[in-house]
Order: C-alpha cells, then structure tokens, then sequence
C-alpha cells in the first residue's frame, strides 16, 4: 500500500512557534525524507468557516499567511501539494453520505469540540450545525486522498478517530473501499504542546501569549524578555524551578547542542560555560543563575531557529502571484484525487446511475413486462 499523507490548518491566524515544533518541523522532515508516496496539505478554508460565519474576510486573509508561513518554513509544493478545502467540492459530497454513518450523540461526545465549544463560549441554543459536524467533513478530508498517515497535534486524536469509525462502518455496509488512517504525534513529547509566554497551558492569539514566525527579530526579544519564569525564583541565588518554566520548556524544545557552543564559549579558555541544557538547568535548580541570562541565552536560539524562516517570507512576500498559482495548481490536482474517491464511494454505496446498467435494465424490463401485461389484459 502506498504511504499518504494528509494533514492541515484552519486559516485563521498566523502560526507561531507551538505551530513549528508541534507540526511544521514534522512535516517539513517527513517530505524531505523522500519515504512517503504523496503528500497532501490542506487550508482547511471551509472547515474555518464552521464558526466564522459572520466573518469570511478573517478567514480569507489568513489564506495566504497560512500559505507563506507553510512554505518559510520549508513546506515545497513542488513535493508537497498544498490546496484549498473549498476549492474542492467533492469533499462536501463524501460529508453529505459520511454523515448518515455517525449518530448526534457520538459527535456530542467528541472532547475536542466540547473544548472548543467551551473555548467559543457557545450556548447550546448557538452551537452552529455546521461546527458540530466538523469532524466527519475531516474524515472526508482524509479518505478522499486515502491517506492512511495523519501527522497533527494530540488534540486533533478524536478527529482521526472518527474518521477511523466511519471507515469500518463505510467498508463494513458496503464494502471495503475506504483507507483507515492512523495520527502520528511528533516524537518530542515536550512538542504536544507548547506554552505560551505568560505560563498558560495553550498558545492563544486572544491571550497574546504568542510568538508567531512572522515577529521581527525586536517583537520576539520582547517577547521572550517578558516570559514567565518560576514565580518563586526572586534573587538569582535562590533555587529555581525549571518544571512548569516555559523559558525551560521553549530552551527544550529549540535549542540544539550548536546553540551552546556558540553562545557559551569562553573566547579565550574555549571552554564551554554549559555544555548542555542539563548543565544548565541544574544549575538553575540550584541556584546562583539569573532569569535574564536565560532568556537571553533563549531569545538567541529563538532568533537562531526564525532567522532562515524569516528570509524566506521575506523572499515569497516578492511573490504573491506565485503562492496563489501554486495553491491553485495544488488545488486542481487535490480535487482530480477527490473527484476518483467520490466516484468510488458513490458506486459503493450504489448511487452510480450512469455506470449502473443492471439497475437501467431491469427497469426497462420492468416497464416493458408492464407493457406486456397491458397488452394481454383483458377487461
Ligand atoms: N482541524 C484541523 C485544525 O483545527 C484542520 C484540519 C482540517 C485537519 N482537516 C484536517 C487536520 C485533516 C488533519 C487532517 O487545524
């Protein structure tokens, strides 16, 4: 079996750092690894409108950040095809039939949307259709390519989950036609989930405890300079606590043993101040390591990890005409895809009246014997 991917965004804002270790990084590697037959990336425009009805032009801007943030960071859509959900209609057909294999209570039951129904401060009486029935029109998402590997982050595990239900209940009413596709979470657990800069469980625009990849390299110090630490680490003698410190959890999930050798070098001994985060976290837990000098120490790997992603936005910013023909180019080749599974599904389920010639015959043959019947009548 060939190895696809699908994953993809809502275009809803620009992305930030949490985007890049908890899934551009992966994606990034995995189409640079050249193991994987196909690889789909979706803006998932339509989905975005679910709770952004009212709102179309929030949706519509962020298109083309998404599209240059994906590609700054090294997402190539000569290997990767990167197209627009709406630009593809088939998928709103294989949700209209995916739909009637999933109950209201399963959807009701799915934790990521009773979070984000939470998050959106939603009534019960406000709850739009369209937003509750947003994971099965992701199964569509996935199965129209037959991908059958879904990178993405821990909380979008209910969503491939339902699309693994429709799968076995698709195949099992009429027959084996869908792949089943199976999440694969980036490998460091300390990228489930980013932080964000004031300690808050989840990176949030409404918070503004965000770094995004499009931040000057002034908007990023800032940011970083004002980050929470560990509340009780008042002197620089005292013990620190590098647990629940993003300072510690961002230096985790960015810095690289080059980071160290460059920044900690003593120009004359050669010696390395630390040689690894382990060296300097310990010394934080003992005490005697200030917080500036970490976020400093943190605002250069940050710095280190943006600098080539921001050359490249501002290289594609020259191009604007060309991100779209590309999203475009994307999308046509997405929907030819789309289009052979929607033939597929249609047939299975036996809404196929053009190829169906059994079902034309027999009518046909009904018809006439009605004929016949009427010719032999007597009255
Ligand atoms: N729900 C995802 C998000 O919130 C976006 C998305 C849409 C997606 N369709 C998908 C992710 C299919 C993975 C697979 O960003």
């Amino acid at each position: 079996m060939a190895d696809i991917i699908l994953t993809g965004d809502r275009p809803t804002g620009r992305l930030h750092l949490g985007h890049l270790v908890g899934s551009l990084n992966q994606r990034v590697e995995m189409q640079n690894s050249g193991k994987y037959d196909q690889i789909f990336i979706e803006i998932a425009d339509a989905q975005a409108t679910t709770d952004n009805a009212g709102n179309i032009q929030k949706v519509k801007n962020n298109i083309l950040e998404l599209a240059l943030d994906y590609m700054s960071c090294g997402i190539d859509p000569k290997k990767s095809t990167i197209f627009l959900q709406s630009e593809v209609p088939e998928l709103s057909d294989l949700t209209f039939y995916y739909m009637n294999l999933v109950t209201l209570a399963r959807l009701q039951r799915n934790p990521t949307v009773k979070q984000e129904i939470g998050y959106r401060g939603f009534k019960n009486s406000s709850i739009p259709v369209g937003f509750m029935t947003y994971p099965i029109s992701q199964a569509a998402d996935i199965t129209a390519f037959n991908a059958n590997i879904v990178p993405v982050g821990d909380d979008q595990l209910p969503m491939i989950e339902q699309t693994r239900e429709i799968v076995r209940t698709f195949n099992r009413l009429y027959g084996e036609t869908l792949v089943e596709p199976k999440a694969v979470l980036p490998e460091n657990k300390i990228c489930h989930r980013l932080p964000g800069t004031d300690g808050q469980a989840k990176m949030s625009k409404s918070i503004g405890n965000c770094i995004y990849l499009a931040d000057t390299p002034e908007e990023v110090e800032k940011k970083v300079m004002g980050m929470f630490t560990d509340p009780n680490h008042l002197r620089v003698q005292d013990p620190g606590n590098t647990k629940n410190n993003p300072v510690f959890i961002y230096l985790e999930a960015f810095s690289k043993p080059k980071h160290f050798e460059k920044y900690f070098k003593n120009e004359e001994t050669g010696e390395l101040e630390y040689k690894n985060l382990d060296e300097l976290k310990a010394h934080y837990e003992r005490g005697g390591l200030g917080d500036m000098k970490i976020k400093r120490f943190l605002n250069y790997v940050i710095q280190d990890t943006l600098t080539p992603i921001r050359a490249r936005r501002a290289e594609l910013e020259k191009h604007i005409p060309e991100v779209y023909q590309a999203l475009f180019e994307g999308s046509d080749k997405a929907r030819k895809v789309a289009a052979e599974t929607l033939l597929k599904v249609k047939r299975a389920i036996g809404l196929d009246y053009r190829s169906d010639y059994e079902l034309i015959n027999s009518q046909i043959e009904k018809y006439n014997q009605d004929l016949e019947e009427k010719k032999t009548r007597k009255y």
